[in-house]
């Protein structure tokens, strides 16, 4: 392996051991690059495609932007086209109110979408912001409209479902019929809540009064595994666990059971399963990466699934910080939640350890018969796991300088040889998109897309498996980018060297050639 020979040596001359770490891209693609055509889809009047749900056969995509939800064709890849779409914008009272809050009638006042998910075969189920006051309804999927479109008929409220404000984050999963929410639950924007909606059930909400989220909370991503009773979050937020002299922020994933219909007398209309632990990503030496910016949950045969998050640090913001990537096994997860709660001492206002006796069965833990009382009133103030969740082999798996990655997605693919491989999509808030696989010696770098003319962020990645194909959401847009363009390497050697592994060298016709389009040969 040359690169690893080098490596060898600049250890030996160079003290900075960050140079050999950090791997490059073996290709960088200008915006505009013939070489990686992108296609490119936007509406007349329509901006903010934050919001992508694809449809299972791959063939539709549905997106939320400002005060439009759109049904893209997708089918053929090279190809976007408008199927339908439908205008979703707050009635003049309502962004008269807005403006009347002090509220920009130019970017703030609209409908940014923020949930849309697939409730049933028939239908879909979509909120916004609405012009700070949210709301949520119905899409017929037959004939693409609105099911409360008639004039003065209200919309529902989306209070705790959806954020007020379009900058603030949330996350929302669908399952079995439920909404699962992570998001502001008022104007101010100082009140975090997870709730659970939709469906029959009772709703369920997290404390506030109990402070079982800190105010600052900025939601990131949300998962479950199928068959399995939990529900995962993960956020940032405020610690208040430590003592440090400056605010210190930590990234987190809580956790929340199916089965979980609030407490009776205690906990009522209150989740009585929620808890948090802190997730640590950090190498020796470094300041820790403790801002989270996006996760994705890769499912596992075995173990349920790998989750893969994106970090930056508090402390070195900007072009000159540097980015990680830490994969935590769902194991590591409930590992810690099985571990030791952490309580605040209310004399010392100091987190310690709980060492008070075990009860069974285990408060939050996803148990499906009735709580005790006891129980309940324990899990009010026993929400924090002492545990922290550490990454797979103790450190990140990908640490990049010079960069903030804004989304991650991953895609398992058997390469020629039918070994599996597991490749990243990394979107960055300049508007690049970085392809790394991960390789025994470590993760590669294996091209670089400058995605816009100009740097903007990324807001949305998806990855369409069957069609091998990645959509891009932006301000003014959607791109459909291909996972790969194999034919960019002229020669064996190049088409080998570039170690992707979608990409196959066909030695009778004497090209690099797409693995799939190789091996049928
Ligand atoms: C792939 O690369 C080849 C060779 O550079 C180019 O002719 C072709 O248009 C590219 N295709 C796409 C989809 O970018
Ligand atoms: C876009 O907005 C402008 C100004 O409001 C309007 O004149 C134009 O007709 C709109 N275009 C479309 C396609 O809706
Ligand atoms: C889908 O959900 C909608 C809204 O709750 C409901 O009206 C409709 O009957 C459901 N359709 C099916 C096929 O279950
Ligand atoms: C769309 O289809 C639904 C369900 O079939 C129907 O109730 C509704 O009236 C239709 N809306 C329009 C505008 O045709
Ligand atoms: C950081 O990236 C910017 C472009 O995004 C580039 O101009 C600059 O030279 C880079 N700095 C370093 C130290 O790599």
């Amino acid at each position: 392996m040359p690169a690893a020979a080098l490596c060898l040596l600049c250890g030996v001359v160079i003290p900075a051991a960050v140079l050999c770490a950090e791997p490059l891209p073996r290709v960088a693609f200008p915006s505009g690059d013939p070489r990686r055509t992108l296609t490119h889809f936007s509406q007349a009047n329509v901006s903010h495609y934050d919001i992508f749900l694809l449809h299972e056969s791959e063939e539709e995509l549905y997106v939320g932007a400002r005060d439009r939800v759109l049904a893209l064709t997708v089918g053929t890849p090279g190809s976007i086209r408008a199927k339908a779409s439908i205008t979703w914008g707050p009635t003049a009272e309502k962004t008269f109110e807005c403006a009347f809050k002090k509220k920009s009638q130019e970017t703030e006042c609209f409908n940014f979408i923020r949930v849309l998910a697939a409730l049933n075969k028939t239908h879909l189920y979509v909120c916004g912001t609405y012009a700070f006051s949210p709301a949520c309804t119905y899409i017929h999927l037959e004939n693409f409209t609105l099911m409360s479109s008639g004039r003065g008929q209200p919309f529902l409220d989306g209070k705790g479902q959806c954020p007020f404000d379009p900058q603030h984050t949330y996350t929302a999963l669908l399952v079995d019929g439920e909404l699962y929410a992570g998001t502001m639950n008022n104007f101010q924007g100082n009140e975090p809540i997870i709730s659970r909606s939709l469906g029959s059930r009772t709703l369920l909400k997290t404390d506030t009064f109990l402070r079982w989220l800190s105010a600052d909370t900025a939601f990131v991503a949300s998962f479950s595994v199928p068959e399995d009773d939990k529900v995962y979050f993960f956020f940032e937020e405020t610690a208040d666990e430590f003592d440090f002299f400056e605010r210190l922020l930590v990234p987190r994933v809580a956790r929340v059971c199916k089965s979980d219909v609030g407490g009776d007398k205690v906990l009522q209309k209150k989740w009585t399963t929620f808890l948090k632990a802190q997730l640590v990503c950090s190498q020796p030496g470094q300041f820790p990466f403790n801002v989270i910016h996006h996760a994705f949950a890769l499912p596992h045969r075995d173990r349920g699934a790998d989750i893969y998050a994106v970090f930056t640090s508090q402390w070195q913001a900007g072009r000159t910080g540097s980015a990680a990537v830490c994969v935590y096994r769902l194991e590591a997860l409930e590992e810690v939640f099985k571990g030791k709660y952490k309580e605040l001492n209310k004399e010392s206002s100091r987190w310690t350890v709980y060492g008070g006796p075990d009860m069974n069965p285990r408060p939050g833990s996803c148990y499906m018969g009735p709580s005790s009382d006891k129980a309940l009133t324990f899990m009010k103030d026993h929400f924090l796991m002492d545990g922290k969740v550490s990454p797979t082999q103790g450190r990140p798996l990908l640490v990049k300088t010079n960069v903030t990655y804004t989304r991650i997605a991953v895609h398992e693919t058997r390469g020629v040889s039918g070994t599996t491989y597991r490749v990243m999509f990394l979107a960055t808030a300049e508007g690049f998109l970085h392809k790394a696989v991960e390789l025994p010696r470590g993760p590669h770098i294996v091209e670089s897309v400058q995605l816009f003319s100009t740097p903007e962020p990324v807001k949305n990645l998806l990855l369409s498996r069957g069609k091998g194909i990645l959509y891009v959401g932006y301000s003014s847009g959607i791109l459909q980018v291909p996972v790969a363009n194999c034919s960019v390497h002229r020669s064996c050697a190049e088409c080998v060297l570039a170690r992707d592994p979608y990409c196959a060298w066909h030695s009778l016709e004497g090209s690099c050639q797409h693995v799939h389009a190789a091996a049928d040969m």
